[in-house]
């Protein structure tokens, strides 16, 4: 871990305690793809809305549209860019991100732990592979205005869960 990194994960410790959704995001460093474990800024509340009542909730807001894609058994998505900044919902199934001109890689399994950001729209790219012999479905989910919700970066290279629900006493 870069030292500055490790200093802005001891601040962002520090300075907020609460529940967070940390989640790996793919972006763009000198021109190529590189990987980041992102801590979202803000924190679960108690949801006083109908239906979830007293849940966790973290509203993410400024979303454009959401397209549903079926991938099929291993698919070959190819090196790529994200075509806007965007959120990606994996759903099931397992998408296995490599770097062409970087360090690191990401599996990342379908379900509770599958939300990721992506937001390389520029440089090298990254490449994605579907090498489970189901289907992935993933919902992809553009940030409108290609705003990016405000987040702090933990480290470098993928968190540990693709995405996690963490408490920070
Ligand atoms: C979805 O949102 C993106 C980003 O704002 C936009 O470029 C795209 O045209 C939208 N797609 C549809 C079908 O509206
Ligand atoms: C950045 O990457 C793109 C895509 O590979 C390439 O076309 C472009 O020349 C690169 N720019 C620089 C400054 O390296
Ligand atoms: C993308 O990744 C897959 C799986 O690791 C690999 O087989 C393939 O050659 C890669 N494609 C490119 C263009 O790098
Ligand atoms: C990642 O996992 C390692 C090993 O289980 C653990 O020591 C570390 O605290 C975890 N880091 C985060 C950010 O969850």
């Amino acid at each position: 871990m870069r030292l500055a990194a490790v200093f802005a994960s001891l601040l962002a410790t520090a300075a907020a305690s609460g529940t967070f959704l940390d989640l790996t995001a793919i972006v763009t460093h000198h021109n190529n793809s590189a990987l980041e474990c992102w801590r979202l800024a803000d924190p679960f509340t108690t949801s006083a809305g109908a239906g979830t009542a007293g849940a966790a909730t973290l509203n993410i807001a400024g979303l454009a549209n959401a397209t549903y894609t079926v991938l099929p058994p291993r698919f070959e998505g190819g090196v790529h860019n994200a075509p806007h900044p965007q959120l990606v919902v994996f759903l099931s199934g397992v998408a296995h991100v490599t770097l062409p001109h970087g360090t690191g890689d990401a599996f990342v399994v379908g379900g509770a732990d599958g939300t990721i950001i992506a937001v390389d729209t520029t440089g090298t790219g990254h490449n994605t592979s579907y090498p489970s012999n189901a289907a992935t479905r993933a919902l992809q989910i553009p940030f409108a205005g290609g705003v990016v919700p405000p987040h702090t970066v933990l480290f470098s290279g993928a968190c540990n869960d693709s995405s996690q629900v963490v408490t920070v006493a």
